[in-house]
């Protein structure tokens, strides 16, 4: 069964799990927000479904509850920010806004982040830049335990999903957010095909023998790898990511061995006022969409769309029928409330007031 939830309920809820699980109400209600929102915008691999997890690293002591960065380096229009293991969606949200700030103050903000908990979804924080009507480019890696993605011609994991992501502001439309994974897929989506009993689509992942299959458990079981996607350019492109957001920032890149996720990223953000007035780059950013999406349609079903259009399709949706959550993701948020002390039938009664989805 698949259950729709009220999106500030289920804010609600997550940010009482991570007070439960040592986080302050503030940081509490960051990462819940982050999480989400992901589920609004439709990336519901970086929504909840990563609350036990996180929740589980905790515990462990992978990750960090109330860390705030700490700068290594602050010179100019250039920041080092060193993680400490925090939690990603609060670390993520300091380095962008200090990026932001230096932006503002020279034209252009670049801040590495090094040694972070997941940041979730990286659109997220382009998205933060373009809201400050500003432009994001932001790449981030992962050293060791997050290994996933197989080489090009390769049948194992060497490097990351190494996302990167583009926002630009588009205030008389939608803010134009390009988010990928260098990966055909993202390993939270296989993550959700699981939870749903489902196949992934052909070309995207390999089992333990390195054979190509669509079956996500044979990828958990014995385990298999991702495809990079676009053969050799997406595999470039994920190596160019973790040397930007790995080595360059003075972190590290993919890397066996390391037993807690570590997450680098590099921001670079832009004053598009430094080239032009704020107006002219606006019109400039809406006459290309706008003439691009004019193409005559491949086939009269189809859509033309620029990056950021579903997500925020997706949110308005969302914020009007509420979110889906399947069975397994929402046994897991139960279990995960038992586990930090919160009453598992009260946060069911609280969250269920609205009826499943048909
Ligand atoms: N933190 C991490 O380590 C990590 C790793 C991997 C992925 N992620 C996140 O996972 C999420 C999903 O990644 P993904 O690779 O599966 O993304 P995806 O394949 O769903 O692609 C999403 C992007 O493509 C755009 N898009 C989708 N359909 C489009 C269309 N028809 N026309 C034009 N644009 C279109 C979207 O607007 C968005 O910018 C991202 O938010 C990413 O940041 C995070």
């Amino acid at each position: 069964m698949v259950r729709r939830v009220p999106h500030l309920k289920l804010q609600d809820l997550v940010t009482k799990i991570f007070v439960g699980a040592g986080c302050s109400e503030q940081e509490a209600s960051e990462v819940s927000e982050h999480l989400v929102d992901s589920n609004l915008v439709g990336h519901d691999s970086h929504g909840v479904i990563r609350v036990a997890t996180y929740v589980n690293w905790l515990e462990k002591k992978m990750v960090f509850a109330n860390r705030e960065p700490k700068v290594v380096l602050d010179e100019g229009a250039l920041a080092i920010l060193d993680g400490r293991l925090g939690l990603g969606q609060v670390i993520a949200a300091r380095a962008t806004d200090l990026a932001i700030e230096k932006a503002t103050k020279h034209g252009i903000g670049v801040v590495g982040l090094r040694n972070s908990g997941h940041i979730g979804r990286v659109g997220a924080w382009a998205h933060r830049v373009a809201r400050a009507g500003k432009v994001a480019v932001c790449f981030v890696n992962t050293t060791g335990f997050g290994l996933l993605t197989a080489p090009h011609g390769g049948t194992d994991r060497r490097i990351s999903a190494n996302p990167f992501a583009v926002g630009v502001p588009n205030p008389g439309g939608v803010d134009f957010i390009f988010d990928i994974s260098t990966s055909t897929i993202a390993e939270g989506k296989i993550r959700v095909a699981f939870h749903r009993g489902e196949k992934v689509p052909d070309g995207c992942i390999l089992d333990g023998e390195g054979k190509p299959t669509n079956d996500p458990e044979k990828f958990y079981a014995d385990p298999g790898s991702i495809l990079p996607f676009g053969g050799h350019k997406g595999y470039g492109m994920a190596l160019a990511v973790d040397i930007l957001a790995g080595a360059l920032i003075g972190a590290s890149c993919s890397r066996p061995g390391v037993p807690q996720l570590e997450q680098g990223m590099l921001i670079i953000v832009v004053d598009p006022e430094r080239a032009q007035s704020r107006e002219v780059f606006a019109e400039e950013v809406a006459r290309f969409l706008e003439f691009v999406k004019a193409s005559p349609k491949a086939s009269p079903d189809t859509e033309i769309l620029a990056p950021g259009d579903i997500e925020e399709r997706n949110r308005s949706q969302r914020i009007a029928d509420g979110i889906e959550l399947d069975d397994k993701t929402w046994a897991e948020l139960l279990a995960t409330c038992e586990s930090v002390g919160i009453d598992k039938d009260a946060a069911m009664r609280t969250i269920e007031s609205q009826a499943p989805a048909p």
